[in-house]
């Protein structure tokens, strides 16, 4: 459930810091993500659904927003796709997470902790502005977006992956609900006990969890914000939805078990099936589907 439409601004952004900060060091594992050939092909997956295809030619200067651990741009540096790159993020601990993975990758990058709506760089700066799962957490979109065309040059690209749509935040609920129903029969076949409540969860910021999330997006309502802050060939595409009910169910399931009681086979059953969903999904339902019925919307634009 999003944050309150009352809710102030700088509420949500402390929340984020405070909730990202403590979900850091765990993050990687809690999302499966992955800096390996898994990990570089879904994010060129990605990629190449916003900009309706994979880049002839690299972006010199690329901005991230909100990078978290670094899914999306220690992957598209790996990838090639990017030559200078900056990283931001509002939650210095993702960011210092993101540090560490980028030093074992041998990776170049410079980072800064800021916030996505005051961006500490010259107006047209950058060749690429993009971003995984970030938009949805800003409070003041229109204000953000405003930043992202002004360090962008003129014909540059933006490009976000991974922000909710409203019917598809909708439809995760009733795996989320049914997987909860069936969990204590799940359990028992694996041979798992339940999950203890963990006093610290409610001390470290995890409690925040629902505080962080202010928007999912109908595909129109998006298409108008961007074309509104300056940008056009606005193209935004939907991703997921048989991997998304599947995925949720799987999420909630293992949520309710003592994490060493699942076994190391399920988990990795369970994450191939979800891949060979994402491909049924890509191959047969997106191409045919309108977007708002997908989990995750994927969008480009161009700053004019
Ligand atoms: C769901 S996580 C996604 C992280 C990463 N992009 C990924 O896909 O794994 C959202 C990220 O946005 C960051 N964030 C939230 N509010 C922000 C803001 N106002 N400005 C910049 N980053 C923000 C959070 O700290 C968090 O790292």
């Amino acid at each position: 459930m999003p944050a309150s439409p009352s809710t102030p601004a700088a509420e949500i952004k402390r929340a984020n810091i405070r909730y990202h900060d403590a979900a850091a060091a765990e993050y990687d594992s809690k999302w499966g993500i992955d800096f390996g050939p898994i990990g570089r092909e879904q994010v060129r997956a990605k990629v190449a659904k916003a900009l309706g295809g994979w880049p002839a030619r690299r972006f010199p200067e690329a901005l991230e927003i909100g990078s978290g651990t670094g899914y999306f741009s220690l992957n598209l540096l790996q990838l090639g796709l990017i030559g200078r790159l900056v990283a931001t993020d509002i939650s210095p601990g993702m960011l210092g997470e993101l540090a560490a993975t980028a030093k074992r990758l041998g990776l170049d990058l410079e980072t800064a902790a800021t916030d996505a709506e005051r961006l500490p760089f010259q107006d047209q700066s950058f060749d690429l502005v993009f971003g995984h799962a970030v938009l949805h957490h800003l409070p003041a979109l229109p204000a953000a977006l405003a930043e992202f065309r002004r360090v962008l040059r003129p014909g540059g690209t933006l490009a976000f992956c991974g922000e909710p749509s409203r019917y598809g935040n909708l439809l995760a609920t009733v795996p989320k609900r049914g997987a909860q129903l069936v969990a204590p029969l799940w359990r028992l076949l694996l041979g798992a006990s339940a999950r203890r409540a963990d006093p610290a969860e409610h001390e470290d910021g995890h409690e925040l969890e629902r505080e962080v999330d202010v928007h999912a997006f109908a595909p129109r309502t998006l298409d108008e914000m961007l074309r509104e802050a300056g940008f056009a060939n606005v193209r935004i595409r939907g991703e997921e939805l048989l991997a998304n009910v599947y995925g949720w169910t799987v999420r909630t399931l293992e949520g309710t078990a003592e994490p060493e009681d699942v076994p190391h086979r399920w988990r990795k059953l369970a994450f191939r099936s979800y891949l060979a969903l994402q491909r049924v999904d890509a191959a047969l339902l997106e191409p045919r589907l309108p977007p708002s019925l997908f989990y995750n919307l994927v969008l480009s634009a161009i700053r004019t």
